[in-house]
């Protein structure tokens, strides 16, 4: 049977997963980070988990009241506090990853008037002068030699020390997000991004220097002029830990956020070349720590760890427990540490969705894109566990409905979950 088609701005939303399945096949690409990179700040690193300015439009377009205040609990790149502050909404951000924390800060900001001139002028001096730069070590990344030639880490490393030795922070601030993006561009991960495998054509033979100096002053260029539009309301962003809220006195009336999902994506994984570059990390234990703080993630001793793991709660769905009796059934030496990995997650939202309970105003709604996963030919219900547990930590009227296809495997959909504070 067919249910009712609801359209949010200009993205179709289907009340089941079936009715999403006959209507269309289309993985709605404009949904996630790639419709980003065209769109002013929100271009200015890429990161696959990110998801779209539409997105955050939709769910605020769909509300039925003017927020006071947004929280964004998981906020990665900024998306949500970026697409608030254009519409004059304040909000309240929260990452536990420092490299995050500090770029979605640097993309909300506030500029004077004089930095984009500022920001221009100091990428051509340091650019042309890059010689007369000492070299900084490089960063302890493991194997190095697979990401960098030595001509580009020569390279790195003098403009490293040019950008840090700029005295106006938020010039230095900005310079620094443009050498995340030369430092990708000039690796050798395929297709410039992070998370897929090496190629070896940007070996240093091939290596041009001209013509990065050429690319990085164009980036620094491109962002100056995204700095004219100036963010309209206030954006706080912590760098800590959204399963306990801080009582800050600040009251938020919305939600709006995707979460990690259950599907062992690692951020610092796929962030550790500007991490380790950014010195936000300095060792492969500080990865494993804080991959091991950060919900679903399960990078390096992360993993491990998991054997010894006890539940903080008892808000896991009977549903999600017997999922993970399936799983650590399954024919696979990782099974049983993957069954603990599902329960971690879902008890660490658990946790999240206590505290934001808490610290919601009465009569507010939250909203968390997720998606499901699937562990050995076991889908794990995301959607249906969000809605249920919103309900154990006191919300109301929890619904969910698929947003998106996730990948050409038929059975990933990316959910929208949304409840109300009585
Ligand atoms: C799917 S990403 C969010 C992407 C974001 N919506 C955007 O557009 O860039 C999930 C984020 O949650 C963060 N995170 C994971 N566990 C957290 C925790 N316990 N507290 C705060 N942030 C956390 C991760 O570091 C990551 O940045």
């Amino acid at each position: 049977m067919m249910g009712t088609r609801q359209s949010i701005g200009q993205i179709s939303m289907f009340d089941t997963a079936s009715d999403f399945i006959e209507n269309t096949a289309r993985q709605n690409a404009h949904l996630t980070y790639k419709y980003n990179t065209s769109m002013g700040r929100h271009g200015w690193l890429r990161l696959t988990p990110a998801y779209s300015v539409r997105m955050v439009e939709s769910v605020l377009s769909e509300l039925k009241y003017k927020p006071n205040c947004v929280l964004e609990p998981f906020s990665g790149t900024g998306t949500t506090e970026l697409v608030c502050a254009d519409r004059g909404i304040m909000s309240v951000a929260y990452d536990i990853n420092p490299f995050l924390a500090w770029f979605a800060g640097v993309k909300t900001r506030v500029y004077d008037i004089s930095i984009p001139y500022a920001l221009r002028s100091k990428a051509t001096e340091i650019v042309n002068s890059l010689n007369e730069f000492a070299p900084v070590p490089y960063p302890p990344i493991a194997h190095i030699e697979r990401w960098w030639g030595q001509g580009q880490l020569s390279f790195l490393s003098k403009l490293k020390t040019g950008i840090w030795s700029v005295r106006n922070a938020d010039v230095r601030d900005l310079l620094k997000v443009a050498f995340c993006r030369i430092l990708i561009s000039i690796s050798n991960a395929a297709f410039d991004h992070v998370s897929t495998s090496f190629n070896d054509d940007k070996s240093e033979a091939v290596f041009d220097e001209a013509a990065t100096k050429q690319r990085f002053i164009e980036i620094c260029f491109s962002m100056a002029e995204t700095l004219q539009v100036q963010p309209s309301a206030a954006v706080r962003i912590y760098n800590a830990d959204s399963t306990a809220l801080k009582e800050d006195g600040i009251r938020f009336d919305t939600v709006i956020t995707s979460p990690p999902y259950p599907n062992r994506i690692s951020y610092i994984r796929e962030l550790r070349p500007y991490m380790y570059w950014l010195d936000y990390l300095s060792s492969a234990d500080e990865a494993s720590d804080l991959d091991w703080a950060t919900i679903g993630g399960t990078w390096g001793t992360a993993t491990s760890r998991l054997s010894s793991w006890k539940a903080k709660t008892e808000a896991i769905p009977s549903y999600i427990l017997e999922t993970a009796d399936r799983i650590a059934e399954a024919d696979n030496k990782s099974a049983g540490l993957m069954a603990n990995y599902v329960l971690k997650y879902f008890d660490d939202m658990a946790l999240h969705f206590q505290t934001v309970f808490r610290h919601i105003a009465s009569g507010g709604t939250v909203h968390y894109i997720v998606g499901n996963s699937n562990f050995y030919g076991n889908t794990v219900p995301s959607e249906r566990a969000y809605a249920d547990m919103l309900h154990s930590a006191g919300f109301v009227d929890a619904q969910y409905r698929v947003v998106r296809k996730r990948n050409c495997n038929k059975a990933l959909y990316e959910y929208l979950i949304s409840a109300k504070k009585p």
